[in-house]
């Protein structure tokens, strides 16, 4: 059966936890992702104000297909403009990340100040007496601000920010210890040779199976608590416990919980369709997830600490950060391998049947446990909506 407004005929199972795996290497399905997901009503994380605390300072970075820049203004505002030429739409700025009192064109050298505006372009006594300079401004996007956190979307008519967030906001501003007063200390950017939905299909069933090093930390309990948000945002919290006698580490202060006023110590707020926000022990990432396309996501680990953090609670985050979060980190190490299987493993076509935490296969589920996979299958009811996908 074909959806109306789809332009992919595709039958989608009629039971709830069967996922048709032609999705994770279909081309087109790819393209149709880009332009009804990332490219519409979604709201997407892109840097946190502490990643560009100077007039000038900008990151790059991706919404989709659609490459942005995220500037600090010389008057204070972090805007989020279309990474392209408003002349003939040459990409403005390649560098990932720095520092600019202005953006010039190399293609006809016409120059933008931090605001975006167009401050002049050569020759510009031959244009057509039309030609106004404030019509030529960098395209600016409709962005909004969660603690510190710099969200955009490509879409006019998202819901605003706070409502899209929903109760995400508690547990983003509980990651970020409350007021978002955050200061930066690195990233590592990866390519995953997998799909995005891949990527962010990851939960908490695997964790302690997956990943052995998660004994540390006695997540196999699973005490904690997972919840979606009527957005198909997904939160777990947990809390942690030490394992001194694991045998997995000789210098068990590597996974000390150092900043113990904030509980509790495992946060993960999974936002919908893929970035991520953790605060595991004294660990705060943000995980800027970008689709490159139907076979690879590239993923920015972004560590932060507090900023009023001691000098020692400061050596111990840089310490703690990518040794236990990173791609190679000591619990998130496995994923990396897993992503890439998981990709090799579509290609055979067929179902991928999601089961724990399943309470009817006919319907989504009403409650979760912290590491039930079922939590997921609310993010595939989203997904599977806003692609335009009829049910068999
Ligand atoms: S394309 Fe940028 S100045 Fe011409
Ligand atoms: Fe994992």
């Amino acid at each position: 059966m074909q959806c109306s407004d789809s332009p992919i005929r595709f039958d989608w199972p009629r039971k709830i936890n069967e996922i048709p795996k032609e999705v994770f290497v279909r081309a087109d399905i790819y393209r149709e992702e880009i332009r009804r997901i990332f490219h519409g009503p979604e709201w997407h994380p892109l840097a946190h104000v502490s990643e560009l605390p100077e007039p000038g300072d900008f990151k790059t970075l991706t919404i989709g297909a659609t490459p942005v820049i995220v500037m600090h203004g010389d008057d204070g505002q972090i805007r989020v403009f279309a990474n392209t030429c408003p002349h003939r739409g040459t990409q403005l700025e390649t560098a990932s990340r720095g520092h600019a009192r202005s953006i010039e064109c190399p293609y006809h050298r016409w120059a933008f100040n931090t605001r975006g505006e167009l401050m002049g372009a050569p020759g510009v006594q031959e244009f057509p007496a039309s030609f106004r300079k404030q019509d030529y401004g960098m395209w600016v996007l409709r962005s909004a601000q969660f603690c510190g956190m710099v969200f955009a979307t490509l879409d006019a008519n998202v819901a605003p920010l706070d409502e899209y967030l929903g109760e995400t906001r508690e547990y983003i501003a509980r990651a970020f210890g409350g007021d978002g007063n955050l200061r930066l200390l690195g990233y590592q950017k990866v390519s995953f040779a997998t799909n995005w939905k891949e990527y962010s299909d990851n939960e908490g069933y695997h964790a302690p199976l997956l990943h052995r090093a998660f004994r540390l930390l006695k997540w196999q309990g699973g005490a904690g608590s997972q919840f979606m948000t009527s957005r198909a945002h997904k939160v777990i919290a947990a809390e942690l416990s030490h394992a001194p006698d694991s045998g997995f580490l000789h210098d068990h202060s590597l996974i000390e919980v150092f900043d113990k006023s904030k509980a509790p110590q495992s946060i993960v707020v999974s936002l919908f369709p893929v970035s991520l926000i953790l605060h595991h022990l004294d660990v705060i990432t943000v995980r800027y997830a970008l689709p490159v396309s139907q076979d690879e996501t590239e993923v920015h680990y972004t560590y932060f600490a507090r900023a009023d953090d001691s000098p020692e609670l400061l050596q111990h985050r840089v310490r703690q950060a990518s040794n236990l979060l990173g791609p190679s980190g000591l619990i998130s190490l496995e994923d990396g391998a897993v992503f890439n299987r998981l990709h090799v493993g579509a290609r055979t076509g067929g179902i991928a049947a999601f089961q724990k935490g399943v309470q009817d296969n006919m319907g989504l589920p009403t409650s979760l446990k912290q590491n039930d996979e079922a939590g997921n299958l609310v993010r595939w009811e989203r997904y599977r909506q806003a692609m335009g996908f009829e049910r068999v």
